[in-house]
């Protein structure tokens, strides 16, 4: 099971990547290119690219090196969750600090300093594949919090009915049924599910009820 305490081994893995362990191009690349990899590109077309708007704010959880926050610099402001504040000064690196961008570090669940219903659009990929779903249900409160009502959520999850997630011990033991009761039970209706484009896991898109 993916705790949070497993999940602060990312900050080792980008310093392994700043060492050159892991390999040309940026942090996050080597889970593949958003530009190029068809999957990735099809997930960014579907669930990315339709709510970018220079009017609203957007809020990711688990930024990391930047592989999907480059799409959401459009925005008004970006909001950056991490549970590894090393992700920071990464971001602010490869982004060249733009005042727009906030930084906030997390507990794992909560998210801290953020005003209620300040939020338009919040996004999370390769992120909660790796949490244990009492700490996504943490998140689906704190997000229901700060996203106005009409707000959209798209989350990537752990589909362990998949063989590729059930033989990943790293993946968390989650499923479309579970998550989408989870996201409904807090004021969330489901847009959009996509269970095809990921070998390994689902996305869905939510809107926050008012
Ligand atoms: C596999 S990386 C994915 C990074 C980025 N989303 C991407 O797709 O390239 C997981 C990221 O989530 C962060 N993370 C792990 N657990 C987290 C949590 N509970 N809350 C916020 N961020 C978390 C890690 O620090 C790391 O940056």
């Amino acid at each position: 099971m993916p705790t949070i305490d497993w999940n602060r081994s990312w900050a080792r893995n980008l310093i392994h990547h700043m060492k050159g362990g892991l390999g040309e191009g940026h942090y996050g690349d080597q889970w593949g290119d958003p530009e190029s990899r068809p999957d990735l590109v099809a997930v960014r077309r579907r669930f990315l690219e339709p709510f970018i708007d220079p009017d609203r704010v957007a809020l990711e959880i688990g930024s990391g090196g930047g592989r999907w926050t480059r799409y959401l610099l459009p925005f008004r402001e970006v909001i950056c969750v991490e549970l590894n504040p090393e992700m920071f000064g990464y971001l602010k690196d490869r982004f060249a600090d733009p005042p727009h961008l906030q930084y906030v570090t997390t507990h794992g669940w909560d998210i801290p300093f953020v005003p209620e219903n300040h939020v338009d659009f919040a996004f999370t990929f390769g992120v909660f594949v790796h949490l244990d779903l009492e700490i996504i249900s943490g998140y689906v409160q704190s997000v229901r919090h700060v996203l106005r009502p009409g707000g959209r959520f798209v989350l990537q999850f752990s589909n362990k009915r998949k063989p590729e997630a059930a033989a990943n011990p790293d993946f968390s033991d989650n499923d479309p049924d579970r998550m989408t009761a989870l996201l409904e039970s807090a004021g969330f209706a489901i847009a959009d599910l996509d269970d095809e484009t990921m070998s390994h896991s689902t996305i869905i898109s939510a809107t926050a009820g008012s």
